[in-house]
């Protein structure tokens, strides 16, 4: 599989050991607060199965599945909720678990929107980010790699839903060289 990939950007176990620290960090600032996980789907499913793995403090799980309206590479700010959170955030510390912040438009909505309803605390964990990208002013907490702007696949990320399952994070050939 990887052949058909000319740049790897994060291997296996890059990813392993930054998603070790972040848990690291986190267990170690959530002593006793019983944090909610919330991941954004899909993309965000393998980083926090192995993220809550690590996780040495008490915590829960919730879903989110959100759809931009915008091109298929381009958000556009504008999100709609697809699947909304079964549990009652109020009072509750949130952590935000993204696979990806690129424009961070929806991100920005993501927080505003879970900030309403009166969470104790709102931060975000994010496997990667893409900094030239930026289109937000959004605050992540926790970052795990920053990534140049090229379209990546892999642990999570697709290209038209292939390539999530992928155990490395790649660059998209160019159209034409695949
Ligand atoms: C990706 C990613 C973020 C969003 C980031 O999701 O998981 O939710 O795009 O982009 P932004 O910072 O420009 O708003 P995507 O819409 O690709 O859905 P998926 O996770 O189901 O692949």
């Amino acid at each position: 599989m990887k052949t058909q990939f000319d740049k790897v950007l994060l291997e296996e176990g890059e990813i392993r050991a930054r998603v070790s620290e972040l848990a690291k960090a986190i267990s170690a600032d959530y002593q006793g607060m019983d944090p909610l996980l919330v991941c954004v789907l899909k993309g965000a499913v393998f980083f926090m199965a192995d993220l809550v793995r690590e996780i040495t403090v008490p915590c829960e799980l919730d879903f989110m599945a959100v759809s931009s309206y915008g091109s298929a590479t381009d958000s556009s700010g504008v999100v709609r909720i697809l699947k909304d959170l079964d549990a009652n955030i109020e009072g509750r510390h949130v952590i935000i678990i993204e696979d990806i912040i690129d424009t961070g438009l929806t991100l920005s909505y993501l927080s505003k929107n879970l900030r309403a309803r009166n969470p104790a605390s709102v931060e975000v964990c994010a496997l990667l980010t893409k900094p030239e990208r930026r289109k937000a002013d959004i605050s992540c907490k926790y970052v795990g790699f920053e990534v140049p702007d090229t379209f990546v696949v892999g642990y999570g990320l697709d290209f038209n839903e292939d390539y999530r399952n992928l155990r490395f994070i790649a660059a998209m050939p160019e159209e034409g060289s695949r």
